[in-house]
C-alpha cells in the first residue's frame, strides 16, 4: 500500500482530484468506481473545476458506484443517486448510459444484485476504485463481519454506520436499514484502488489498516491482499499512527508526501 501523508482534507482532495484527472486524460475509456459520503465532496468539486478549466472529457468514461441505499427514491435528496447527479454527474460531460448505480428501489433486490455483477463483469471492474472508509473499518457498504468473497449483495447496516450517516438525514430513524453494496471481491477486482481518509474519527479505522492483520471483522483490512491501493490521508487521520514507533511519518509536503 502506497500512502499519502497530507496537512488537511484541502490537499488531501487536491492529490486525489489530481489522481482522478490523470487516469482518464491517459485512459479516456476507463471505468471509474465512484464513492458516496462526506470525504469526496471536494474531490468532486475539484474534478467539476477542471472539467470547466481545461475541458478534461468523460465522454468515454464509464462510472460505476459502490452502493446506495434500500428503499429510498432514486430522487430523494439523502439517496446516492441524488448524491452523485448534484455533486458530480450533472456536471460532467458523461453519458447518461455510462453512468451505474445499483438501484435500491426494485422489487427483487436479488436479481439487482445479479444485473449490477454482471454491468461490472462486462466492463471488467473499476479501473480506479475511490473509497472512503467508515469509522468501524467499513469499505462501501462492507460491515464488519461481510467475507472477503463476497459479490454485489444487500447488507443490514451496523448501527454505528447508521448513526454516522445519520448528519445527512432528519432524524435516525429516517436512516435506511439495508443498502445494496458492490461487495468486497468486486472491489479487489479494480486494477487500482485509492482509498481517502480525512479527521480524527477516522484515525482508528487508519491505524488499524496500516498495522492491522487481513481480518473478517474490519473489512478495509482486505485491501492489504490487493497489489496497487494508495491510500491520501491528512494529518488528522494518521494522529493515531503517528504515536507507533514503527512507522516512521516524515514531514508533509505540498502535493503529499509519500510514506
Ligand atoms: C458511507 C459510504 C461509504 C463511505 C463511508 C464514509 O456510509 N457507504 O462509501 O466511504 O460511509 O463516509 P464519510 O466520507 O462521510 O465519512
Amino acid at each position: 500500500m502506497k500512502i499519502i501523508a497530507v496537512n488537511d482534507y484541502e490537499e488531501l482532495s487536491k492529490v486525489a482530484s489530481k489522481i482522478i484527472i490523470e487516469k482518464v486524460k491517459n485512459q479516456p475509456d476507463c471505468v471509474l468506481g465512484l464513492a458516496t459520503g462526506g470525504t469526496p465532496e471536494k474531490t468532486y468539486q475539484l474534478l467539476i473545476e477542471d472539467f470547466k478549466r481545461n475541458a478534461t472529457t468523460y465522454q468515454n468514461v464509464n462510472t460505476v458506484n459502490l452502493d446506495e441505499y434500500v428503499g429510498l427514491p432514486n430522487n430523494h435528496p439523502q439517496s446516492y443517486h441524488s448524491y452523485m447527479f448534484h455533486k458530480l454527474f450533472k456536471l460532467l460531460d458523461l453519458k447518461s448510459e455510462n453512468i451505474h448505480m445499483p438501484d435500491g428501489m426494485v422489487s427483487d433486490l436479488q436479481e439487482e444484485c445479479k444485473r449490477y455483477d454482471m454491468i461490472l463483469d462486462h466492463l471488467n471492474y473499476p479501473d480506479l476504485q475511490l473509497l472512503g472508509i467508515g469509522s468501524n473499518g467499513h469499505i462501501g457498504f462492507n460491515e464488519p463481519g461481510s467475507p472477503f468473497s463476497q459479490k454485489t449483495y444487500v447488507t443490514t447496516l451496523s448501527e454505528s454506520t447508521r448513526l454516522a450517516n445519520a448528519r445527512f438525514f432528519n432524524h435516525l430513524d429516517e436512516v435506511p436499514s439495508h443498502a445494496i453494496t458492490m461487495g468486497i471481491s468486486g472491489i479487489l477486482k479494480s486494477k487500482e484502488i485509492l482509498l481517502l481518509a480525512s479527521g480524527e474519527s477516522k484515525a482508528k479505522a487508519v491505524k488499524e489498516l496500516l498495522v492491522g492483520e487481513l481480518d473478517m471483522n474490519f473489512p478495509a483490512s482486505a485491501l492489504k491482499s490487493h497489489k496497487h491501493v494508495t491510500i491520501i490521508v491528512d494529518s488528522l487521520a494518521l494522529k493515531e499512527v503517528r504515536k507507533i514507533k514503527d512507522i516512521e511519518l516524515s514531514e508533509a509536503t505540498c502535493g503529499g508526501h509519500e510514506i
